[in-house]
């Protein structure tokens, strides 16, 4: 197939596109790393003739600063992805594979043992001061146990990147009930591995971790380190974005699938790893907390089993050996 890749330079884009050359696809990229901007219409205009599918993985990621990066998040990722969906439009590409995230879950699913499933709302101030990190069963008070989210779960997007995330998802939604092309979004759990970016702001964990580790210094555990998470290696996050081209998608639809390796693991865990790994220093779990974090987001990886035949084949303890060293 003739594939376009948007944020093709990128940490995931590029594994897809090394995936997609393996597999013998004709790989169009397009990326600002190298002068392409999504949001240049023109110059889609002239890509885009000849494309079976687009997977759009550009994108301004992370957790964000503060408030001042509400323009780019909604600029890049919004806009750019409503230029994308009107050029595909005009040169009639019917098959769009966009990396969303879990980020739009925001906190996870969870039980109390009296009163059921609940979604309990944004941690206070005062419980993260106090060192009550897990959320509490907003009728009972107890603390909650985590249950592995799944798709059809409601979304509760908690900061100008989850936001933006969830508004993709939407617009490509218009645009397949529009026009009957097919939607494959692909809600990524915590993406780590070779070439994650590094040593900027919106770095993930696993990576500042091991920034941390190859200058010395301790990794810096926040919370108690008890927080879950679905660590995902990006070259299965490669292979999903493969499968998810040729899913099971109906004409005018957009399906979701969480994109997990269906093993969490807590933030302490990934810390020791990849300092057991390196040799050393220890982590050090500080207390600390950022106000938009969630405690626990663990997902239920069947619905893309079971459907797209993706399994995680990288393990924790594998991933992160190669990682440490990468
Ligand atoms: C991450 C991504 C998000 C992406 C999602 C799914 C980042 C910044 N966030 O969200 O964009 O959509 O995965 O792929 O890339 N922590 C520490 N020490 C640190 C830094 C963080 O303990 O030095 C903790 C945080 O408090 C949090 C956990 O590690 O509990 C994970 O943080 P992070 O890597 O930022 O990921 P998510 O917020 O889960």
């Amino acid at each position: 197939m003739r594939v376009m890749v948007t944020g093709s330079a990128g940490f995931i884009g590029g594994h897809v596109t090394e995936a997609l050359e393996a597999a013998g696809h004709d790989v169009v990229g397009l990326d600002l790393r190298t002068g392409q901007d999504v949001r240049d219409a023109d110059l889609l205009d002239t890509l885009l003739p000849g494309i079976d599918v687009v997977v759009h993985q550009a994108a301004k990621v992370g957790l964000g600063v503060d408030v001042s990066d509400l323009p780019d998040y909604a600029g890049v990722n919004v806009y750019g992805t409503a230029v994308l969906l009107a050029a595909m439009a005009r040169r009639e590409i019917g098959r769009l594979v966009l990396a969303s995230s879990m980020v739009i879950y925001g906190e996870g699913r969870y039980e109390c043992a009296e009163h059921g499933p609940v979604r309990p709302g944004p941690r206070t101030v005062e419980d993260l001061e106090s060192g009550r990190f897990d959320p509490a069963c907003p009728s009972c008070g107890t603390s909650l146990a985590c249950a592995e989210i799944d798709e059809d779960a409601r979304p509760d997007p908690r900061n100008a990147y989850a936001t933006s995330k969830l508004a993709q998802e939407h617009l490509a939604a218009n645009w397949a009930r529009q026009t009957g092309g097919s939607v494959a979004a692909l809600r990524y759990h915590n993406v780590y591995g070779p070439r994650m970016p590094r040593d900027t702001p919106y770095a993930g964990v696993a990576a500042i971790f091991r920034s941390e580790l190859e200058a010395g210094r301790a990794p810096k555990v926040f919370e108690d380190g008890r927080q879950l998470r679905d660590f995902v290696h990006v070259r299965d996050v490669a292979g999903a974005n493969l499968a998810a081209m040729s899913a099971p998608v109906r004409p005018g639809e957009l399906r979701a699938w969480n994109i997990a390796s269906g093993t969490p693991h807590t933030v302490g865990e990934m810390a020791g790893a990849l300092a057991a790994e390196r040799g050393g220093p220890e982590p050090q779990v500080t207390g600390h907390y950022r106000l938009g974090d969630v405690r626990h987001i663990v997902a239920s990886a069947a619905r893309a089993r079971t459907e797209l035949g993706f399994r995680a084949e990288i393990g924790f303890n594998a991933g992160v050996k190669e990682f440490a060293w990468s």
